[in-house]
């Protein structure tokens, strides 16, 4: 697929994924939508791909959900067509990503960064749900992924008055795993990336899998569930390589399998 929205690159083994639309501070159009359910398909396709960065530019991850695209649409329409259908297929990916935040991440553009597995940010980002000045509410899941990650009383709040929360205040509040000056986010974000990247692979797509059923599964079941995974891992290569190269003092190596 050509790409008309988004630039993808691979840099060893990680994939880095740039919101391309700067006249419209990377808006999340149908466009960008499609292009980014191929990118991140491919990228978890791709056995030399293991893990992948999302970025914007350093003003905007993305100032929301494009508002000229929605503007005119009635309810028949979007219930119709299902209106951000398609953003599961992203939030399925497999493998891990990290979204690296410079600038605005708003409405659909925080929900997008909330996709993520976790967020790094620019010492500039600012993050907000500010639909309800557009007269709606969010509509990618930030009602809920906010709701999960900085607490009931700052989700209301930002989601009722609009307002923009900054990057220290994300970190403080759970919503971003680190801060970094906004110069050097795609290099920080890109050494994170590398790391996961080094890791087994399989260890690291269950890490994922087990962490995200926290949010699904009353905790007996999400540990009973995290236990079968890890009893799993014991029918892998990587579980032997793993645990013979730390008996052996040696760097392990490997074989994703
Ligand atoms: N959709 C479409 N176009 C957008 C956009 C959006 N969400 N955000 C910015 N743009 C466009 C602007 O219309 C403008 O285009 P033109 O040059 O053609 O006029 C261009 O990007 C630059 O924007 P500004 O001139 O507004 O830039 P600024 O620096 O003055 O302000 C901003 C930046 C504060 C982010 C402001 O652009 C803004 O408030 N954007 C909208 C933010 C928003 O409401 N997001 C939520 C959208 S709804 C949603 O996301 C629903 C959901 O839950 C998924």
């Amino acid at each position: 697929m050509n790409y008309e929205n988004i630039l993808v690159e691979q840099r060893g083994a990680v994939t880095l994924i740039t919101l391309n639309r700067p006249k419209a501070l990377n808006a999340l159009n149908t466009a960008v939508l499609k292009e980014l359910i191929d990118a991140f398909a491919a990228f978890d396709a791709d056995d030399s791909q293991r893990c992948a960065v999302l970025t914007g530019s350093e003003k905007a991850f993305a100032a929301g959900a494009d508002i000229k695209e929605m503007e005119s649409q009635g309810f028949a329409s979007m219930y119709a067509s299902n209106f951000f259908q398609g953003w599961e297929k992203v939030t399925s990916t497999r493998k891990p990503w990290i979204a690296a935040v410079a600038g605005y991440a708003l409405g659909g553009g925080c929900e997008v960064a909330m996709m993520a597995d976790f967020i790094i940010a620019g010492d500039n980002a600012q993050f907000g749900q500010p639909e309800i000045k557009l007269g709606v509410t969010p509509g990618m899941g930030g009602s809920q992924r906010l709701t999960l990650a900085v607490g009931k009383a700052k989700a209301m709040e930002m989601c009722l008055t609009g307002r923009m929360m900054g990057a220290e205040e994300a970190e403080r509040s759970g919503l971003v795993a680190r801060v970094v000056p906004a110069g050097t986010l795609i290099d920080e974000a890109m050494k994170t990336a590398e790391a996961i990247a080094a890791m087994a692979p399989l260890a690291a797509m269950a890490t994922k899998e087990q962490i995200n059923a926290a949010f699904e599964m009353p905790l007996a079941q999400g540990i009973a569930y995290e236990r079968r995974l890890f009893h799993g891992l014991f029918g892998t290569e990587d579980q032997k390589e793993g645990m013979a190269a730390f008996v052996g003092k040696r760097e392990a190596e490997w074989k994703g399998r």
